[in-house]
């Protein structure tokens, strides 16, 4: 098992004081340590405050929530990754739910976005799910396979070393209603089965997150499902207290 991820997606929530008073409360309890990865994705106009607050924190990585796949032009309220990555970001979310169902996000567009986060330097967190309707039509494993293999579509050459998955259900998201260790055991298990069969042995490098309602309270048995690498936290993110409990949250070896 690799170190465990434990990323927070602030999505559109703190402004650049309460960034920075999160990280004085969360840093405060929640001291360094080498046995799992910490990240947090503020919205794009705390990032800054974000940066200068972790400065001292090597183990905190910071991302966006989002990227532009152009490197600069008219493009009227987007961020490019080129920008994100001179800011300070190391990350970037691609394909999240609410950029796919709110704003429209294609799997092509979603798949250049990831193309442009790995040509900035930035590592992409290649986000996909299933609705609830998609589910119960038993279309699970074809939804994941379309949104992986669209997103991967747009990489050159073998992008193992340079990608993160989030598996994150959208009938879970933001809905109190988590998938189970099981559930996500077996969505994680589709994906992995997908990268092995594209990549081989090497797609072992890719994480594979699980993230849909997870709280303080069902971290560690969801952090401690099979195929599970890390776990993608919203709501839940928000509370420095609450992270903390889930930044602590052991994993059972795989
Ligand atoms: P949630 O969001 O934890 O609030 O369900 C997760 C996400 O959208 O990344």
């Amino acid at each position: 098992m690799q170190t465990p991820i434990l990323a927070g997606n602030w999505k559109m929530n703190k402004t650049p004081a309460e960034a920075v008073a999160f990280f004085e409360a969360f840093c405060a309890v929640h001291p360094a340590r080498r046995d799992r990865s910490l990240w947090f994705f503020p919205p794009a106009i705390s990032f800054a405050a974000a940066r200068d607050s972790v400065r001292d924190r090597p183990d905190i990585l910071l991302g966006v929530q989002n990227v532009h796949w152009e490197r600069a032009g008219a493009f009227t309220g987007e961020t490019s990754a080129v920008m994100a990555a001179a800011a300070g970001a190391r990350l970037a979310l691609v394909g999240h739910s609410e950029r796919r169902h709110v704003f429209g996000e294609t799997d092509a567009e979603t798949g250049r976005k990831a193309a442009a986060a790995i040509a900035a330097q930035l590592l992409p967190i290649l986000c996909v799910g299933e609705t609830l309707e998609q589910r119960r039509a038993g279309t699970l494993e074809d939804v994941l396979v379309r949104q992986l293999d669209a997103g991967l579509a747009a990489l050159a050459g073998d992008p193992t070393a340079t990608l993160v998955l989030a598996y994150e259900p959208v009938w879970a998201i933001g809905t109190g209603v988590t998938a189970t260790p099981a559930d996500a055991s077996e969505a994680h298990g589709l994906l992995r089965d997908r990268l092995t069969r594209r990549f081989g042995s090497a797609s072992v490098a890719v994480p594979i997150l699980y993230g849909g309602s997870v709280s303080p309270d069902n971290a560690g048995a969801l952090l401690a499902a099979r195929h599970v690498d890390g776990l993608l936290v919203g709501g839940a993110s928000l509370d420095p207290g609450g992270f903390a409990r889930i930044a602590a949250a052991a994993a059972a070896p795989d």
